[in-house]
């Protein structure tokens, strides 16, 4: 069975708990991937298992918890609701179901940087050579030695990555990229896609339902970390050129040699600061996306990378960001649980970028002559993955900012 049939299956559940995690077989298989022991597919695999039981099973509890518990305590001691998340939070820490599932779930992202690393050590210099010598044939990577990444990204190993996304081992070094690849199977809960490209598909599903039969002909994303989303964006679009750009080169080089392996041939991985973009001043793309990477960027980071994709769309392009939703108006048990990566998970920039208001930001970056809107996203519609149950992060719905530049005939009216 293909590795598309096989994740469009559903997992069966058993009694009293959530729909299992696909098992790691199920990921497209390339000769780029690190090659798993049987230890290090279940190390995965049980890491897949914990994140799935943590939304599907004790994510059900812990609201109860909360309204049985939580609320009424607020209640009794304050004589009113919680004004914010941050004061409805003091409470629910002290619940011990908040603490079995906020404790769990750490060293279960804990467990998988381990597992990732494990895998990806001890084979590194074969996948080193193996990356050297799919992107010598395919000639699709540009890095740049010299360049000077984000302090942020220097200093802040985001979800706890040893490293972060920029730390070079070695020469030609595909740690990071490689045991990103990996990660993302068991942070997801074993829904990722086929080829880990779940944001990527989804994007593609609604560029389909919102300019049905549009060809971008010039593509740009920005923080295509190994290019997975960047990848299903490519096989949607094959005729369309696409520069996927990223500060690290671990990513870039495992992405290249990934989306090689995979034959996808109509990327160029760049190296580069998305905040300025290594491009000419006049380069123009009808589309350009971020998935999942404002939220690791510092708010005059995202601003900047607005004002570039203000810059750089053409007349009548779109520019699309993908991320979770903001915190306004969602009840504040809620906005606690989203907040859990941002106070637990080293995500910076998480809590302040959910709080904020990116379309208001979008528009004041360049955008103001545009048609800019909230939309939604969403991997169940088509069918990558089903999502049971919410769970604040790792569901296959995302939030989306749209901009849409006039066309140029448009202006002149
Ligand atoms: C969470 S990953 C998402 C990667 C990819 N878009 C995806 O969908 O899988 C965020 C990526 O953004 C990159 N990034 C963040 N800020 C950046 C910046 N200012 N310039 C270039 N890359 C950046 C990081 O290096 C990382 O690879």
């Amino acid at each position: 069975m293909s590795a598309t049939a096989e994740h469009s299956r559903t997992a069966a559940a058993p009694p009293g708990g959530g729909a299992l995690p696909l098992p790691m077989t199920s990921m497209e298989q390339h000769a780029a991937l690190p090659k798993l022991s049987h230890d290090d597919r279940v190390r995965f695999q049980v890491a897949a298992g914990v994140n799935g039981f943590l939304s599907q099973t004790l994510l059900p509890l812990l609201q109860r918890a909360a309204a049985e518990r939580v609320e009424p305590r607020i209640e009794a001691e304050l004589k009113r609701p919680a004004k914010d998340r941050h004061e409805y939070r003091a409470f629910l820490e002290q619940d011990l179901t908040w603490r079995l599932w906020s404790r769990m779930r750490r060293a279960n992202m804990e467990s998988v940087q381990q597992a990732a690393r494990l895998a990806v050590l001890p084979q590194l210099p074969d996948l080193v050579q193996t990356s050297r010598e799919l992107i010598e044939r395919a000639g699709n990577l540009q890095l740049a030695s010299g360049l000077k990444a984000p302090g942020y990204l220097k200093r802040l190993h985001s979800h706890l990555m040893p490293g972060g996304y920029i730390t070079e081992l070695g020469d030609d070094d595909v740690a990071a990229g490689a045991a990103y690849e990996l990660g993302v199977y068991a942070v997801l809960g074993g829904k990722s896609g086929p080829a880990s490209d779940r944001a990527g598909r989804a994007t593609v599903a609604w560029l389909a339902e919102h300019r049905p039969g549009w060809k971008p002909k010039r593509i740009l994303d920005l923080g295509c970390g190994i290019g997975a989303n960047t990848t299903a964006i490519a096989r949607a679009f094959p005729e369309a050129e696409i520069v996927a750009v990223d500060a690290g080169a671990p990513m870039l080089r495992q992405g290249a040699a990934r989306a090689a392996a995979l034959g996808v041939d109509n990327i160029r991985f760049v190296q580069g600061n998305a905040e300025r973009p290594p491009l000419g001043d006049d380069e123009q793309f009808d589309l350009i996306t971020s998935l999942m990477v404002l939220h690791e960027t510092s708010r005059p980071g995202t601003r900047k990378i607005f004002q570039a994709c203000a810059r750089h769309l053409a007349p009548g392009g779109l520019t699309f960001h993908l991320e979770q939703p903001p915190y306004r108006d969602k009840p504040l048990l809620e906005q606690c649980l989203r907040d859990w990566d941002g106070r637990y998970n080293n995500e910076a920039f998480w809590s302040a970028m959910h709080d904020s208001d990116l379309a208001a930001q979008l528009r004041a970056s360049g955008f103001d002559d545009a048609e800019v809107y909230e939309t939604e996203a969403n991997a169940a519609q088509i069918g990558a993955t089903k999502k049971t149950q919410e769970d604040y992060g790792r569901g296959g719905a995302w939030y989306v900012v749209v901009g849409e530049k006039p066309r140029l005939q448009e202006v002149r009216q």
